[in-house]
């Protein structure tokens, strides 16, 4: 298949979502990927820091192949003899009291948002569902409703309401406005 093949199927099978850029890759090691040509490229996006330790690192590799085999899910209903190890090592690591992993970039902004609400409610003395978050335009934090709230992009937003309140729009770099 050529470079235009891949491109055509996941037009024609996949969600047209996000316009990705007409490359189309095929492995990858350490900083650099290799596309279907074999074209070789530096990664200096690398999955906007999702993959900042380089692709298939064989130590991440070998670890997530053991526990492959070992266990596979135990859901949030179980502990587990792992989770504990990795919440101490990111958390002593950060110098964080606790964390919350996350699956998604969407996912983790939509928790943010909802720590940042209870902080106001329970702490601050907001009066309950009163509370405003204030965010700046031309935003991108995800696909989900009340990411998509907060968003001055069409191509984002439109279509999609009823939208979740309680968002308002500042100029980006402009503190009087703020
Ligand atoms: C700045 C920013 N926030 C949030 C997201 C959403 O991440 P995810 O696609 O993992 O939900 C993205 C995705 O591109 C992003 O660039």
């Amino acid at each position: 298949m050529t470079t235009q093949d891949y491109i055509n199927r996941e037009d024609k099978y996949g969600a047209h979502n996000y316009h990705p850029l007409p490359v189309v890759l095929e492995k990858g090691e350490g900083v650099y990927v290799w596309d279907v040509e074999g074209k070789k490229y530096f990664d200096f996006l690398s999955a906007y820091s999702a993959v900042n330790q380089g692709h298939c690192n064989p130590k991440i590799v070998g670890a997530m192949t053991e526990q492959a085999k070992k266990l596979t899910l135990t859901s949030r209903a179980f502990y587990n003899d792992v989770l504990g190890e990795f919440e101490q090592y990111v958390t002593e690591y950060f110098g964080y009291d606790k964390v919350l992993p996350m699956n998604s970039g969407a996912e983790a902004d939509e928790t943010a948002i909802k720590l940042a609400r209870k902080w106001a409610y329970e702490k601050k003395g907001v009066p309950e569902n009163q509370a405003k978050i204030i965010v700046c335009e031309n935003n991108f934090h995800g696909r989900t409703i009340t990411i998509i709230s907060m968003s001055t992009d069409p191509d984002s937003y439109k279509g999609f309401g009823q939208y979740t309140p309680g968002f308002t729009v500042v100029p980006y770099n402009d503190i009087s406005e703020l």
